[in-house]
C-alpha cells in the first residue's frame, strides 16, 4: 500500500487557490483533499463542488472529496461532475452505508467511509470486504487547525491489525491535526493515506517546503 499526502484545501488561500495547489503539486504533492460541510452534518460550511471543479482543470492530482453532509447520496453525481477520483462520506450521516458505497461505485469513483473520532470500528465489521478506503477522523470534524486527539492513534493501529487479520489491503486516512511532530508515529501505527491542511497550507512561502519535509516521512 502505498503512502500518499493529501494536503487540505481548506487551510489554503481562498483567494490564491490556484497558486497555493500549484505550489504544493509542483513541490510533490500527489493529492488534495476537499471538505465539504453542510452546516446540518457539521456546524461549520466550507465551499461547494464548483470548487472542486475549477480547481480540477489545473490540476494532475488525486481529488479526495470527503463528504462532511446529511443525506450524502445527493452529493455523488456533483462530485463526479467536478472530476473526483474518491468520494468518503460519514457513517453517521446515513443508515445506508452498503447501498452508499455501492452508488458511488456505480458512478466510477472510489468510495471510502469516515468515522467521527467517538464511532467505534465495529461499525466497519461488515463492509470492510467492499471497502478500500477509510478515513479516521483524529479531531472532531467541521474546522481546520484543531488538536490530534491523541486516542485516534491506537484507533489507526487497531484498524490496520483488523484490516490485515481478515487478509484486506485497505488504505488508512487520517483527518485532523496532522503535522511533522506527529506524522511518525501516525505512519508507525499504520496509516498511509495523510490529510494535512494547516501544517502545509498556513504559511505561503513554506507551502512547497512543507510538503517536501511531510514527503520525507511519508515515500
Ligand atoms: C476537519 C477536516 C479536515 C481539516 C484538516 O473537519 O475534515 O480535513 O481540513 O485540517 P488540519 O490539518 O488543519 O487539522
Ligand atoms: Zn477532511
Amino acid at each position: 500500500m502505498k503512502n500518499r499526502l493529501s494536503p487540505s484545501v481548506l487551510a489554503a488561500d481562498f483567494g490564491a487557490l490556484r497558486e497555493d495547489l500549484y505550489l504544493a503539486e509542483e513541490a510533490g504533492a500527489e493529492s488534495f483533499h476537499f471538505d465539504i460541510m453542510d452546516g446540518h452534518f457539521v456546524p461549520n460550511l466550507s465551499y461547494g463542488l464548483s470548487l472542486v471543479s475549477a480547481l480540477r482543470k489545473n490540476s494532475k492530482a488525486f481529488f479526495d472529496v470527503h463528504l462532511m453532509v446529511d443525506n450524502p447520496d445527493f452529493y455523488f453525481p456533483l462530485c463526479k461532475e467536478a472530476g473526483a477520483d474518491r468520494v468518503s462520506f460519514h457513517v453517521e450521516a446515513t443508515p445506508h452505508i452498503d447501498r452508499s458505497l455501492h452508488a458511488i461505485r456505480e458512478l466510477g469513483m472510489e468510495a471510502g467511509v469516515a468515522l467521527n473520532p467517538a464511532t467505534p470500528l465495529s461499525s466497519l465489521d461488515e463492509i470492510l470486504p467492499i471497502l478500500s478506503y477509510v478515513l479516521l477522523m483524529s479531531v472532531n470534524p467541521g474546522f481546520g487547525g484543531q488538536k490530534f486527539i491523541p486516542y485516534s492513534l491506537d484507533k489507526v493501529k487497531r484498524l490496520r491489525k483488523l484490516a490485515e487479520a481478515r487478509g484486506f489491503d485497505l488504505e488508512i486516512g487520517i483527518d485532523g491535526g496532522v503535522g511533522l511532530q506527529n506524522i511518525r508515529d501516525i505512519l508507525d501505527n499504520g496509516a498511509n493515506f495523510i490529510i494535512a491542511g494547516s501544517s502545509v497550507f498556513s504559511k505561503k512561502e513554506e507551502v512547497g517546503e512543507s510538503v517536501r519535509q511531510f514527503n520525507r516521512f511519508i515515500r
